[in-house]
């Protein structure tokens, strides 16, 4: 019998998840078939993050115990792809002997045949890195669902100074309009409601046919009006008015923007090459918030980058008291080798970036506590996803601005539905809802008049 069962995991940001998919597009392409069982699998992947420390030993530490699988099952093949395979590359192969092959995120074509090699006894690497692969051609591999994510720009070229994305995953580069269009098409045959945008910096969007991310978002939204569109991320460097008037023009453009801050303080922001300031920064905010009433922030923070005084740590914590994001993503700096931040002496102790970073995260609940509650007796469309996690008395849901509801569950409502809820009460990570009545035209919008 033909040795055709892949496993796949996937750590990560959502473009490692995206890129699974793909991944799984070309090896189904080739008559593999998946299992969500390692144990009956030929194939192992793992496709990998190299973001901070802590995200290379988890999967260090996963290596580890997949070798048993290897020991009971001579001739299974495990690789290491994403992220992780660029950065280590020949390391993972000579210093952990279970590692058979190793590819980088651009060279996932190849991927059936290193996989054929490997079965054959012969160990590979593939980490070279494209200026132009974006697997525009290649129908990625989903299970039917409601959130689907599409990759719209591969690569980094911003170079902030802690980061190793633009290591690993090469220069910029942008897929077709079109072919994102018509990817969205096919997701609204198979009744998909929502989709996602992926790119290390959608903003630098440009397509062949001199489209930017403003363009994509308008095409994206009118192919299907009951399909969300959603994106992730946007630098504030590049984050154009055009951009704002078009998420404000389209209501299943959520209003809701990732932006990254990474810091409250000039000095460390210049150090990191994060190319703007705060006061450039707020006036984006203010902008956003002027053109489409009711946008959410969620950002990025970095707490303790080399030489941040106790001072900067505080302007961090009074960016956060101005914009009030409605969530945060919140990190201890981790020195990557090869970026130009590792030459910086890591001189903030561990305890005081500890210390820091659970001061950034206490204010960011209390905040989020308040902007929740401040939610109460308001209404809000809901995206039906489920039943809620603790019982099936209750389903669960997003809003356009991405905070989770829940609500008491009814025969007539199913995923997929939007449904419109009064906002009852809440807590910093959830809103709960009552009334719940199906809605058959998507207006968010409609929770401004609320
Ligand atoms: N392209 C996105 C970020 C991708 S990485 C952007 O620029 O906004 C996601 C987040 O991980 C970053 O925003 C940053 O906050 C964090 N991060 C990246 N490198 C890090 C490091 N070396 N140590 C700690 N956090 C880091
Ligand atoms: Fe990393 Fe900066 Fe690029 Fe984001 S914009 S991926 S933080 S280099
Ligand atoms: Fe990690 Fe690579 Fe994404 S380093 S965060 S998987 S781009």
């Amino acid at each position: 019998m033909r040795k055709n069962n892949v496993y796949i995991e996937t750590y990560g940001c959502q473009m490692n998840v995206a890129d699974s998919e793909v991944v799984m597009g070309i090896l189904q392409n080739n008559g593999y078939a998946f299992t969500d069982q390692p144990d009956n699998a030929d194939v192992i992947l793992l496709n990998t993050c190299s973001i901070r420390d802590n995200a290379e030993q988890r999967i260090y530490g996963r290596l580890g115990n997949l070798k048993k699988y290897k020991d009971d099952h001579p001739g299974l093949v495990l690789g290491v792809l994403g992220c992780m395979a660029e950065r280590l590359r020949k390391d993972l192969i000579e210093e952990k002997k279970v590692v058979d092959i190793v590819i980088g995120p651009d060279e996932y074509r190849r991927l059936p045949e290193f996989i054929d090699h490997a079965f054959a006894g012969e160990k590979g690497i593939g980490v070279k890195l494209s200026k132009t692969e974006t697997y525009d051609d290649i129908i990625p591999y989903r299970e039917d669902g409601l959130s689907a994510w599409i990759s719209v720009m591969r690569g980094c070229d911003k170079f902030c100074t802690f980061c190793v994305v633009p290591f690993t995953r090469g220069r910029e580069r942008s897929r077709s309009l079109s072919s994102i269009v018509d990817e969205i098409a096919l997701l609204s045959k198979r009744g998909f409601r929502e989709v996602s945008l992926l790119g290390q910096n959608v903003n630098s969007y440009y397509d062949e046919a001199g489209y930017d991310f403003a363009d994509l978002l308008a095409a994206a939204a009118m192919v299907d009006r009951k399909i969300r569109i959603r994106f992730t991320t946007s630098h504030p460097q590049d984050l154009s008015d055009k951009l704002l008037y078009t998420i404000a023009g389209h209501p299943n453009l959520c209003n809701y923007i990732h932006l990254p801050v990474q810091s409250g303080s000039n000095r460390i922001l210049e150090l990191m090459n994060r190319t703007y300031t705060i006061e450039h920064y707020l006036d984006l905010i203010d902008r956003a918030r002027n053109i489409i009433p009711g946008v959410s922030f969620s950002t990025d923070i970095i707490s303790g980058f080399p030489t941040e005084s106790l001072e900067d740590h505080l302007m961090t914590l009074d960016v956060m008291n101005k914009v009030r994001y409605d969530g945060a993503y919140m990190f201890k700096y981790s020195p990557r080798e090869g970026t130009k931040a590792f030459r910086m002496e890591d001189d903030v102790d561990e305890e005081t970036k500890t210390k820091r970073l659970q001061q950034i995260i206490d204010l960011q609940q209390r905040i989020s506590a308040e902007i929740n509650n401040a939610l109460t007796g308001t209404t809000d469309i809901v995206l039906v996803e489920g039943f809620s996690k603790k019982s099936e008395q209750f389903m669960s849901g997003r809003t356009d601005t991405n905070k989770v509801v829940v609500f008491p569950a009814m025969d007539s409502i199913s995923p997929g539905d939007y449904v419109r809820v009064k906002i009852i009460k809440s807590t910093s990570a959830t809103l709960f809802g009552d009334n719940p009545e199906i809605v058959d035209k998507y207006q968010p919008s409609e929770k401004l008049t609320a």
